[in-house]
């Protein structure tokens, strides 16, 4: 309990004589129109919406009404972020202004997102709540929610300034979007590592109000600043985040701050992209919001506490917050980290190849119109002008097909070429790009995938600019087991470690137990040449024959990058046709399973004769 919520349940802002007009909020409807002492308004919600707050309220002798502000919500538990997604876009609705509070929600106000483009500046204001209702250890949580949602938001290389504002019963400013660090994501994160619980020991009350309001008043500093009617000011959105318990109990109800706030970013039915609210409460706090709004205090706006479990779930949710739908230009290796998005949202950079009349390979696309790939895909086909390759498209669940323009197969790639030294295949250089007709257009379904060694790459891994080749592998492939994917004939996304050093060498010797297929095989690095990732160890999942040619890749920042690309190996856990079967190794197998990947940082001299012009490379 916070200490001073008595002290201001004594300062009522309105005459004693009458309460004021207690409003409806979306979704609910209310009976009762007379606003005197000892007056009742009674409420219920349309449909099947589901009231919380208080169903009576009656005007107190005091002018304030007793209980709490009733809303209507869909009847979700908000445990799981699938459930509390779709509601965060209207969580601070009835703040924002629901023009027709009787009427339900619109579909498109249902979505609200913040929307990630290329153009305009984007401004993040972090508002975390440290008064004594949060635990230091609750926010502690909040800090490394901050982290991550800071975390994320630079990763699309988007110009956006982080404001860190923490609060009790006042709000500290912790850095401000008018500071140029507030642009600098070591900036902002190192600002957010040692922000202090105790800043907030003198006046541990919760006042959203004030939190609100300092938003305002920086907002109001940069208008000043830019100028009122410039682009530069008009054209920066606005993305509040609140992470609270929602336990208002100082300041009266948030709505003012919020009206001041719409008010000077003019939103409107045109502009109303440019200001987004969440409130979000993450980590060990009461559980049951409904619960915590009853508890909470008797004043407005205490009712938009979402609880997530944990920051994993938070930045699930974050996810689902996010529009990059005008995200249109090459950056790469962005995907959806969503759970619940499609497989091509996840990784659509990935593709499908068919060489014949049915698909036998997968490939990355590399730039808008450049496919990697395997060159065994091509062993068996000469006619280019059957083959085709098929791209993720936001219009269509199976793709869209492209022909190919140029398929250049790396001239050292022989299967036969070890056949005397008693190896029968021989994968070498397994290595192809493939030209497609036209320019892919870029979308959540179809982007490329980072490949270490270009500007791009260094870009999204957030090095300086003189960082060479070398520093991206030893920043990719870090240590002796680096958990790492590929994508599985049905979409999915499975696991595996890639080895290095000592790891790779005892890796790669299961080759040397498949006596059935190198029966007279002295030395295994005859078979496994140093341009082979190894994987495939432990619980690893293994690939099929038809996933050939797709990337083997990892996660770093919230961008993926392309290290290998699957090309052959010990054993198939796919025999029969469906595509969602896959047999584990039996423990034990000899062989043991091992898959074997070209490394792209072996293939370097090849890719750069190939690809000059169309990527930016490093200097080795
Ligand atoms: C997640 O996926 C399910 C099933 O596809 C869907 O019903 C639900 O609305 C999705 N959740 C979000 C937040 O998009
Ligand atoms: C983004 O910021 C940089 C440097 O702060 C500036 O040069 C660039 O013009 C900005 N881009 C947009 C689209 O505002
Ligand atoms: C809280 O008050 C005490 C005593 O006045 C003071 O010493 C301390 O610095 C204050 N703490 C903060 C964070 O202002
Ligand atoms: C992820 O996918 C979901 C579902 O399609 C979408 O609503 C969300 O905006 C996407 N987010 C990002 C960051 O791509
Ligand atoms: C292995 O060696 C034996 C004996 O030297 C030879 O007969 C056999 O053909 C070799 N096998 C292969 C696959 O080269
Ligand atoms: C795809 O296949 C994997 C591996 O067999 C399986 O775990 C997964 O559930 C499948 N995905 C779908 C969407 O069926
Ligand atoms: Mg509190």
């Amino acid at each position: 309990m916070d200490p001073l919520m008595a002290v201001l349940c004594l300062l009522s802002l309105y005459p004693a004589s009458h309460c004021p007009d207690p409003g409806v909020s979306v979704g609910a409807v209310r009976t009762g129109s007379r606003f005197g002492p000892g007056d009742k308004v009674r409420y219920r919600c349309s449909s099947n919406l589901v009231l919380t707050g208080s169903v009576e309220r009656e005007c107190q002798d005091s002018g304030v009404w007793s209980g709490t502000e009733p809303i209507c919500r869909q009847p979700y538990s908000y445990d799981f972020p699938e459930d509390v997604a779709p509601a965060l876009g209207t969580s601070f609705s009835h703040l924002l202004g629901a023009t027709n509070p009787t009427q339900t929600q619109k579909k498109e106000d249902v979505g609200r997102k913040i929307q990630i483009q290329r153009s305009g500046h984007l401004n993040l204001y972090l508002l975390l709540d440290a008064s004594q209702s949060v635990s230091e250890e609750d926010f502690e949580v909040f800090k490394r929610s901050a982290s991550l949602l800071v975390d994320r938001i630079f990763s699309f290389e988007i110009n956006v300034s982080v404001a860190i504002i923490t609060f009790a019963s006042k709000p500290k400013v912790i850095m401000s979007v008018l500071k140029d660090k507030s642009r600098d994501v070591t900036e902002v994160v190192h600002s957010l590592e040692n922000i202090n619980y105790k800043d907030h020991e003198n006046g541990t009350g919760t006042n959203i109000y004030q939190a609100l309001n300092s938003i305002y008043i920086m907002m109001n500093n940069q208008m000043q600043t830019l100028g009122m009617n410039t682009m530069a000011w008009q054209e920066i959105r606005h993305a509040i985040i609140l992470l609270t318990d929602g336990k208002s109990n100082m300041g009266g109800s948030p709505k003012p701050a919020v009206d001041s706030i719409k008010e000077i970013l003019n939103i409107n039915e045109k502009r109303k992209d440019y200001l987004d609210i969440y409130a979000i409460g993450v980590g060990n706090l009461d559980v049951d919001w409904r619960e915590l709004n009853e508890l909470g205090s008797k004043k407005d706006g205490e009712r938009h506490a979402f609880i997530l479990r944990d920051t994993d779930a938070l930045s699930q949710v974050f996810e689902h917050m996010l529009d990059v739908s005008q995200l249109t230009d090459t950056i790469c290796g962005v995907g959806n980290m969503s759970a619940n998005a499609s497989a091509q949202e996840r990784t659509p950079w990935h593709v499908t190849i068919k060489p014949k009349s049915h698909d036998t390979c997968r490939g990355a696309l590399i730039s808008d119109q450049w496919v990697l790939t395997a060159a065994h895909c091509f062993r068996h086909v000469e006619d280019h002008s059957l083959w085709r390759v098929i791209v993720g498209d936001p219009s269509s669940q199976w793709g869209k097909e492209f022909q190919i323009e140029k398929a250049v197969i790396s001239s050292e790639f022989n299967v036969f070429a070890k056949k005397d030294q008693g190896i029968p295949e021989f994968y070498g250089d397994d290595i192809a790009l493939l030209k497609l007709a036209q320019k892919v257009k870029m979308s959540t379904h179809a982007r490329p995938i980072c490949l270490p060694c270009t500007v791009g790459a260094n870009l999204a891994l957030r090095r300086p600019p003189g960082s060479t080749c070398r520093d991206h592998e030893k920043e990719l492939l870090n240590k002796l087991s680096i958990p790492a994917h590929f994508v599985a004939l049905n979409g999915s996304k499975l696991n595996i470690h890639l080895k290095t050093g000592s790891e790779w060498t005892s890796c790669i010797q299961a080759v040397s137990q498949d006596k059935v297929t190198f029966p007279n095989l002295t030395d295994v690095r005859e078979v496994v040449t140093d341009q082979f990732l190894c994987s495939g160890t432990q619980e690893d999942d293994n690939a099929c024959k038809g996933e050939s040619g797709g990337s083997v890749f990892l996660v770093r920042r919230f961008r993926f990058f392309q290290v290998g690309l699957v090309s052959w190996g010990l054993y198939s856990p796919c025999s029969s046709a469906d595509k969602n079967l896959r047999k584990k190794a039996p423990r034990g197998r000899i062989p043991p399973p091992r898959d074997f990947h070209i490394n792209l940082f072996r293939l370097q001299p090849w890719l750069r004769q190939h690809l000059e012009g169309i990527l930016n490379f490093l200097p080795l």
